[in-house]
């Protein structure tokens, strides 16, 4: 008979232990042990359905990297994220906090494609409810079948029934395996599930997409383990009160982790937004302080973006300061430079800080950006609205340069700005002509006599 034994498992490296304890000596995290009953004397351990010959070691020259060429998604934007669509026997992870679009993301990619067999298993939703947001959707697909199922051993024999070209399991928390007794969703049920269905795909050549959830410290819930094993970890990212949501790659085995994609959320689903500077454009601020345009870079692709600040003179004894969409440290270690290097008096002032869009962006060249914002801010001055800017700015006030120079000073060009403020010195090797005048700027106080005289 199987017998239960009650270990205790690290949330975020998998190791487990006899005892609770308060820090994981292997990873070095606390409290991040969690109980979880193992049963012991089943069924072995990774055993399954699947199990085929075991391989003998090949001569690398000799494995044959296979004709089979990528699944193309029909999703620009998702194609790209992955390195060119889909790998046939890849394991993909897509992370994203509750109510982002995961699942309506990968309904809408699965409706498009009609010309391979899916399978969309769903642990969260009914048949019913997975229609209707079909019907939202507005598409319908007769090679997609629907499985309203968690029970891992279920599912594979459903797979083997159907046998579908594509499967997506939304989501990896709520599945679960006989073998293990602890409940889905726990640490020892994500990692065995996980590995078994990697197993599933490898041997079968069937890609399957796993959606994953957010914990509350913002990483895939379940353990660090699950990130290794995949192939590929996606992350959907957003404010879920603004409409735009952006999707990064985080681990690529088969493609770049630069490439992202953007869409919007309608009321009929997700739509591609393939010119991002489109965030930008349909804003109108002519004559408003505190508002500046960055050309920015996330992850290979050029746009510009507003950046609005407030400052006002602090009504309570500690200023406050606060961000959204850029971090607050940067901010923070912005503003001393301008106190300490340029002179300006913000001590006593709020500062407020915003990216339009609800989009978080991790460029450094926002820096320049978001000192002219906030000295925009500050003198109540605008900041003429065919000005666009880039530059990282260091501790002392000097202006630094940044990657991709050409694409951003080219996407400015394309959108009508007239001019462009860059670093100095950052135009080594660009021999493009170009109608946009490029100002090059060394200092935060050049940069600030250009803008506001
Ligand atoms: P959902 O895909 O269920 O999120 P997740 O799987 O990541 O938890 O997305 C749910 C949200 O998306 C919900 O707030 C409603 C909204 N939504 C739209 O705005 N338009 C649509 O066409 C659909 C299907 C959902
Ligand atoms: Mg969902």
């Amino acid at each position: 008979m199987a017998k239960t034994k009650t270990v205790y498992v690290c949330n975020s490296c998998g190791n487990d232990s006899p005892k609770w304890l308060g820090k994981c000596p292997v990873c070095g995290e606390w409290n991040s042990y969690v109980e979880e009953h193992i049963s012991t004397g089943q069924q072995k351990r990774g055993a399954d359905i699947f199990e085929t010959e075991r391989p003998r070691p090949l001569q690398l020259k000799d494995v044959s990297t296979g004709e089979d060429p990528r699944i193309n998604l029909k999703d620009d934007e998702l194609n790209r994220v992955l390195g060119g669509g889909l790998v046939p026997g890849s394991l993909v992870l897509l992370g994203g906090e509750p109510g982002i679009g995961k699942s309506t993301l990968i309904l809408q990619t699965v409706l498009k494609l009609n010309d391979i067999k899916t399978l969309y298993v769903s642990g969260e939703e009914s048949a019913r409810q997975l229609k209707m947001r079909a019907d939202r959707i507005n598409s319908s697909n007769e090679h997609c079948y629907i499985l309203c199922e968690t029970n891992l051993e279920q599912i594979f024999v459903q797979a083997k029934n159907v046998t579908p070209d594509f499967i997506v399991i939304d989501s990896i928390q709520t599945v679960y395996t006989d073998t293990i007794e602890s409940s889905p969703g726990s640490v020892s049920q994500v990692r065995e599930c996980s590995a078994r269905i990697l197993k599933y795909a490898k041997e079968s050549g069937v890609p399957v997409i796993l959606i994953g959830h957010i914990n509350k410290e913002g990483s895939i819930a379940g353990p660090k383990v699950l990130e290794h094993i995949v192939d590929a970890v996606l992350q959907f990212d957003g404010d879920q009160h603004y409409m735009y949501r952006i999707l990064r790659s985080i681990k690529n085995r088969f493609g770049s982790t630069a490439e992202l994609g953007i869409y919007e959320m309608r009321q009929n689903g997700l739509r591609e937004v393939s010119n991002p500077s489109e965030l930008l454009l349909t804003q109108n601020h002519e004559g408003l302080s505190g508002v500046s345009i960055s050309a920015a870079i996330e992850g290979v692709r050029p746009f510009l973006i507003e950046t609005q600040a407030l400052v006002s003179t602090a009504a309570y004894g500690t200023p406050q300061r606060s961000a959204t969409g850029f971090d607050i440290r940067r901010m923070n270690m912005l503003l001393a430079v301008l106190e300490k290097r340029a002179g300006f008096k913000l001590i006593q002032k709020d500062v407020f800080l915003n990216i339009a869009g609800g989009l978080k962006v991790n460029d450094p060249g926002m820096d320049l950006s978001v000192i002219a914002a906030v000295l925009s801010s500050n003198l109540d001055i605008a900041i003429d609205r065919h000005v666009c800017m880039t530059g990282e700015v260091g501790l002392s006030g000097e202006i630094r340069p940044v990657n991709r120079i050409e694409q951003r000073i080219l996407e400015a060009e394309k959108l009508g700005f007239q001019e462009i403020l860059i670093p100095y010195n950052n135009l080594k090797g660009f021999t493009t002509k170009t109608n946009i005048k490029i100002l090059q700027v060394r200092k935060v106080e050049e940069a600030f006599r250009h803008l506001f005289s």
